[in-house]
């Protein structure tokens, strides 16, 4: 059973599904890290649904890289206007999940849909949401 470890905002938070038992929540690619955050709550951001059309799914890969899938043309190109772009990143709604990962989520996040034609950089809304909810 595949682990999935998120780091958000300091915190990490561990899943663990089993293959082809996850029901599919139609954001992203099925047990896709967006996927397996909808599946169990994980504040994982998808401004476009999980159709590669933005870039708030942004995850930084720390451990389990070879557990993924293979990038595709159509992720490398978004992944291009991410804000934080690191070697290691990935679209949260494009890369499956075949094995232990972890993954954070980096602080900003870039609200860019493009259909809308905008680009919005703003503070991911965890904090706030959290702060909203009495925690700390
Ligand atoms: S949710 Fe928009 S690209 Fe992943």
């Amino acid at each position: 059973m595949p682990k999935v470890t998120f780091i958000i905002d300091g915190e990490t938070q561990t899943v663990e599904f089993e293959h082809g038992k996850l029901p599919y929540t139609h954001h992203g690619k099925s047990e896709s890290f967006l996927d397996v955050a909808k599946n169990f709550g994980v504040p994982l951001e998808h401004a476009c649904g999980g159709s590669c059309a933005c870039t708030t799914c942004h995850v930084i890969i720390k451990e389990g890289e070879q557990h993924l899938s293979e990038m595709q043309d159509d992720e490398a190109d978004r992944l291009d206007t991410a804000w934080g772009l690191t070697a290691r990143s990935r679209l949260g709604c494009q890369a499956v999940i075949a094995g232990d990962v972890v993954c954070e989520l980096p602080m900003y996040t870039r609200n860019y849909v493009q259909e809308g034609g905008g680009i919005q950089l703003g503070k991911s809304d965890r904090k706030e949401s959290k702060a909203q909810e009495g925690r700390p």
